[in-house]
């Protein structure tokens, strides 16, 4: 995998408030993954938005690494990230693979370690098994138009999940009132997607019809996907937003500065239980106290109907350093001659890392004229225990509502989602409906 180049918006604050483009409201925010030239490219999230670089992965590889180290993120941008890594493979490593068999038992494997990078958001395995049976149903083609027939699939996947997506803003925007307050937790925005975002979809939608008062922002510890990403969208699309810690979201919905929470999932088993970031499952425990209706938007390939309950969703467990530690990145001039002096003395051989006690980091590059700080800086003693759960199953009995591209879905008199969630997701080419490998 390779750095492309940098995005030219997200270096910092006033580069924010001025895009280059004559788009509006979302369409300002940055393609979060897409196909090019043979080769998949990603806008790189873990540093966003101080630095924001278009990662190029040629192999699937690549593509494991970029889930992994969270440069793409987000259960649907992951299913598409799924898609495009089987693609990669099939025409850039498979090229030398002259037999059918040993194509799709390859194929088999490739499939095996994408989806075994992150285990909880379900369309990861979606995306990727979803490429499969393209292939077992298309054996009988010869092997360059199979992969030819699967780059066209995972390219068709990201256009899908757009379209997805602003259906279900559309649906997810009825249900709210002019003048609304939202609050919502983690990023499920365009970057957590192809494009345009589920939670952050609805809130697009619901903005563009004049529906939206304010969005209150999860800073969403330890990741800060809220403080990174989810305020940075809403500031490039307009949305009038501000961030707060985790802990602030209580007394916001007590004084009455909450109308609705409004979340994105990870898998959501077939009864309404709903995995998504850690402290969801908290925030919609406060909605209920407060008579707030908690909504959840996701598109129908994040529903799981092969799992009966949240009980059954494995809940990733993350480095321990992103809790007892915060990362910083940033692209810098250096603000004196001398000091251009030092840094191009350090970064002769291309990069420069300092290892500090207590195991603060710091890692200077160079990036054109500038330089990259990339750094770890430790605020837990040495050696303290951790338990880092990146996401909770919220239950389904604490959710207002579904929202699909399909529909608003709603539970029935005994609070089960059971009946409804099933007959939405009927025919939509979910987990449960992917074909047999034979
Ligand atoms: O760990 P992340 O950043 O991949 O977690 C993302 C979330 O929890 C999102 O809320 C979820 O994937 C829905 S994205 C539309």
């Amino acid at each position: 995998m390779t750095d492309k180049d940098t995005q030219d918006s997200p270096q910092d604050d006033s580069t924010q408030s001025a895009p280059p483009t004559e788009s509006k409201g979302a369409d300002r925010i940055p393609r979060t993954i897409w196909w090019e030239d043979g080769s998949v490219r990603l806008i790189d999230q873990s540093r966003l938005p101080l630095v924001g670089d278009v990662l190029q992965c040629d192999t699937h590889e690549g593509v494991c690494w970029a889930i992994k180290g969270m440069a793409v993120r987000g259960a649907p941008a992951l299913g598409v990230a799924a898609a495009l890594g089987v693609a990669v493979w099939a025409q850039n490593e498979a090229g030398d693979i002259d037999e059918m068999q040993t194509f799709l038992d390859e194929m088999g494997k490739v499939v095996e370690a994408i989806t075994q990078t992150r285990p909880t958001a379900v369309n990861l395995f979606w995306g990727a098994e979803r490429m499969l049976v393209l292939a077992y149903d298309n054996r009988d083609l010869s092997l360059p138009e199979l992969r030819a027939l699967i780059v066209q699939e995972a390219r068709n996947m990201v256009a899908e999940d757009e379209a997805r997506n602003r259906q279900l803003g559309h649906h997810g925007a009825a249900l709210l009132e002019r003048g609304s307050k939202i609050l919502t937790h983690c990023n499920a925005g365009s970057l957590a997607t192809a494009f345009f975002g589920t939670a952050l979809g609805v809130i697009f939608s619901a903005h563009e019809e004049g529906k939206i008062e304010h969005v209150w922002v999860d800073e969403t510890r330890p990741v800060m996907q809220g403080a990174r990403l989810t305020a940075w969208e809403l500031m490039m699309a307009g949305v009038p937003c501000a961030l707060i810690t985790d802990n602030m979201a209580a007394s916001i919905m007590l004084a009455g500065g909450v109308d609705a929470v409004i979340v994105g999932a990870d898998r959501i088993a077939a009864n309404g239980d709903t995995a998504n970031k850690i402290g969801t499952y908290g925030l919609a425990v406060l909605a209920r106290a407060h008579n707030i209706p908690f909504y959840v938007a996701a598109p129908t390939s994040t529903v799981d109907l092969t799992i009966g309950s949240g009980a059954e969703i494995p809940i990733e467990e993350r480095d321990h350093d992103e809790v007892t530690g915060v990362t910083w990145s940033a692209v810098l001039e250096a603000p004196t001659a001398e000091e251009t002096r030092v840094f191009d003395a350090l970064t002769k051989e291309d990069s420069h890392e300092f290892s500090f006690g207590r195991g603060h980091k710091l890692h200077v590059s160079r990036k054109g004229g500038s330089f990259q700080f990339d750094g770890w800086a430790r605020i837990a003693p040495m050696n303290v225990p951790v338990f880092n759960p990146a996401f909770d199953v919220t239950p389904a009995e604490f959710v207002t509502a579904i929202i699909t591209e399909r529909g608003v879905v709603r539970p029935d008199e005994s609070g089960s989602y059971e009946f409804s969630l099933g007959a939405m997701c009927m025919g939509s080419g979910g987990m449960h409906e992917l074909g047999q490998l034979t």
